[in-house]
């Protein structure tokens, strides 16, 4: 049974979306432990009670309640997870879901905000960053209170391919993807590092190779994955939702952890957009921005991302 301290007790999360990415989500936070009451808001209230069903099940094992809910019982939630949208399908970019699910948005978050005034909102549908500037204009939430999983995801999976190129635990590979969750995404080469050592200084001490053309089809292999991941099996669910617990840890437990999550705000001289760069986030949402000090290179990679984001929130 995960330990559960007596201050998580009294932690309700809503998920609005009983797909894949929000019931295991559900899944993911009862393993964890991390809130007592999890609730799922899905427009199909009996595909959403066969989940709850088999997930109360494996809340025997937890300790916390999973149910069925509507937008009422987003009140007093320490944060609501957007997971409802269209998905993907085999050849479609994130970007060609935004007229479906923003129409989406339209219906959800005000229904959420009425609600629950004083939440936190974390977006996982996609186009996430476009979804999170919807979100913080719909809601009327100030920005830290909305926050995108953004390239929280694609960090991930860049750790994980750098950890496999250099045989260390992805924990030890200092390394983010910043920009959009999307094509236009971008690896900060310049300030990744293991052990404290800059990537070509920990080759020289480590006696590995170091190989420009293997680091970047690491960074195309992150870019890609996703595309890969729905060719083979039509959907990604596992790495998104473990990433959203990740986002809900230190909302909860207050922890000012810092993760690169998507946030409206003013990026590479771009205002008004939703983009992922490294925030501190905990109880009050993403209250910081952990500034960067990115060279002329990445300054140029991140404004066209960002300009390639507003594209798409002025078009909608
Ligand atoms: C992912 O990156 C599809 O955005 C989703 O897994």
């Amino acid at each position: 049974m995960p330990p559960q301290s007596a201050h998580l007790k009294g932690i309700k999360i809503v998920i609005v979306g009983a797909g894949s990415v929000g019931v295991t989500t559900a899944y993911a936070l009862l393993l964890e432990g991390l809130a007592s009451d999890i609730v799922l808001i899905d427009i199909d209230q009996n595909r959403a009670m066969g989940e709850v069903m088999d997930l109360s099940h494996a809340a025997h094992f937890a300790q916390a309640r999973v149910r069925v809910g509507d937008y009422e019982d987003c009140a007093g939630a320490a944060a609501v997870v957007i997971t409802a949208g269209v998905n993907q399908k085999p050849g479609q970019t994130r970007m060609d879901l935004v007229k479906t699910n923003y129409a989406l948005f339209q219906d959800i978050v005000p229904r959420i905000a009425k609600n629950a005034p004083d939440t936190i909102l974390v977006v996982a549908t996609n186009p996430v960053d476009v979804l999170t500037h919807a979100a913080h204009k719909l809601s009327g939430f100030p920005v830290e209170r909305v926050i995108g999983s953004g390239t929280a995801m694609d960090t991930t999976r860049f750790r994980h391919e750098l950890g496999r190129y250099f045989g260390v635990h992805p924990r030890n590979v200092h390394a983010i993807i910043i920009g959009e969750h999307g094509d236009t995404q971008l690896p900060v080469w310049s300030l990744a590092t293991i052990s404290g050592m800059r990537l070509k200084d920990y080759c020289a001490q480590a006696g590995h190779p170091y190989n420009e053309e293997e680091l970047e089809a690491c960074a195309r292999r992150t870019k890609e994955a996703a595309y890969e991941i729905i060719q083979r099996k039509g959907k990604t669910n596992y790495g998104v939702a473990s990433v959203l617990v990740h986002v809900l840890e230190p909302i909860i437990t207050d922890s000012d952890a810092i993760m690169t999550v998507s946030r409206v705000g003013t990026y590479a001289g771009v205002q008004d957009v939703a983009v992922s760069m490294p925030c501190k986030l905990n109880r009050r949402g993403a209250y910081q921005d952990v500034p960067l000090l990115l060279n002329e290179k990445e300054q140029d990679l991140l404004k066209k991302s960002a300009l390639s984001i507003k594209k798409v929130i002025d078009s909608v």
